[in-house]
C-alpha cells in the first residue's frame, strides 16, 4: 500500500498536497499567533512561553512543541522530495527531445518551483533568526518580542521576510488549488469557491504576516 502511494504520480501529488495542507494550517495559527505583538511585549512574550507548557502537566516543557516540530519538519521533507520526483519525471516523460532549446514550463510550475525554492531558503534564515537566535541582532532567548523588533529594523530583515511572504502568497494561491484538485474536486461550482478560498487564504496570511515587518518600520511596534 505504502509503495504503491509512493511509486505512483497520483500517491505523490497526494502526499504533496496532504503535507501541503498541514504546513498551511501551521501557518493561519502562526500568522494569528504572530498578531500578538500589537498587544506589547508583555502579551507576545507570554504567548511564546506559553507554546512550550501546552499539555503540562500530561507533557513535559516543549514536548508539545516537539511534536509540532517533527510533524513539521517530516511534512517538508515529503512535500520537497515529491515535488523534485514529480518534476524530474515529468521531464523523463517527453516522448521526444526537443530538437532546439526545451521551451520553458508552463507559468504556474515555474512560480511553484522558486517560489518553493525561495521558501526553503527563508525557512532555514528564519530559524537562525528567531529559534537558533544565530544570526538575530538581540539574540535574547525568551524575548522573541525585541527579537522580532531587532530583526525589522534591519533593512535585509525587511527585505527577506517582505519578498518570502510576497512569494508564500503565490504558492499557497496555487498550492492549495492544486491540492483540491488532487484531493477529487472537480465541480465546476465547488471550483469557483474553492479557486475563492484560495485567494482569500493567500490574501491574509501574505498580509497577516507582512504587517509585522511594516509595523516594526513605521514605528507602530518598537
Ligand atoms: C513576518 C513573518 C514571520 C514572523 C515575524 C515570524 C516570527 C516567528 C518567531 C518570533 C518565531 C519564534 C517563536 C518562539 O520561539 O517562541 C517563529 C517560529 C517559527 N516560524 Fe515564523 N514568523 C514569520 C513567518 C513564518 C513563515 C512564513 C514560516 C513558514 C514558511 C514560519 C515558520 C516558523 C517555524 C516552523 C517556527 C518554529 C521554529 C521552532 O521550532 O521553534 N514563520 N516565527
Amino acid at each position: 500500500m505504502a509503495r504503491s502511494v509512493w511509486g505512483s504520480t497520483v500517491g505523490k501529488k497526494t502526499i504533496m498536497a496532504v503535507s501541503g495542507l498541514i504546513m498551511l494550517l501551521y501557518l493561519v495559527v502562526h500568522m494569528f499567533g504572530n498578531l500578538k505583538i500589537f498587544f506589547g511585549s508583555g502579551q507576545f512574550n507570554s504567548y511564546a512561553h506559553w507554546l512550550r507548557t501546552i499539555g503540562e502537566p500530561f507533557l513535559h516543557y516543549e514536548w508539545a512543541l516537539w511534536i509540532i516540530r517533527v510533524v513539521l519538519v517530516a511534512a517538508v521533507v515529503l512535500h520537497a522530495v515529491c515535488a523534485y520526483q514529480l518534476s524530474r519525471r515529468d521531464q523523463r516523460a517527453r516522448p521526444v527531445a526537443y530538437a532546439h532549446k526545451r521551451p520553458r514550463a508552463s507559468y504556474a510550475t515555474r512560480t511553484m518551483r522558486w517560489g518553493g525554492i525561495i521558501l526553503a531558503l527563508f525557512i532555514v534564515w528564519h530559524l537562525l533568526d528567531f529559534t537558533t537566535l544565530t544570526v538575530n541582532k538581540n539574540a535574547q532567548p525568551g524575548h522573541p518580542y525585541e527579537n522580532v523588533v531587532a530583526t525589522f529594523h534591519t533593512w535585509y530583515g525587511d527585505v527577506i521576510y517582505i519578498v518570502a511572504m510576497l512569494a508564500l502568497g503565490l504558492h499557497i494561491r496555487h498550492g492549495f488549488w492544486s491540492a483540491a484538485q488532487t484531493l477529487g474536486a472537480g465541480k465546476a461550482t465547488r471550483d469557483r469557491v474553492l479557486k475563492g478560498i484560495a485567494n482569500i487564504l493567500a490574501l491574509v496570511l501574505t498580509v497577516g504576516f507582512i504587517s509585522v515587518p511594516v509595523a516594526v518600520m513605521t514605528g507602530v511596534v518598537s
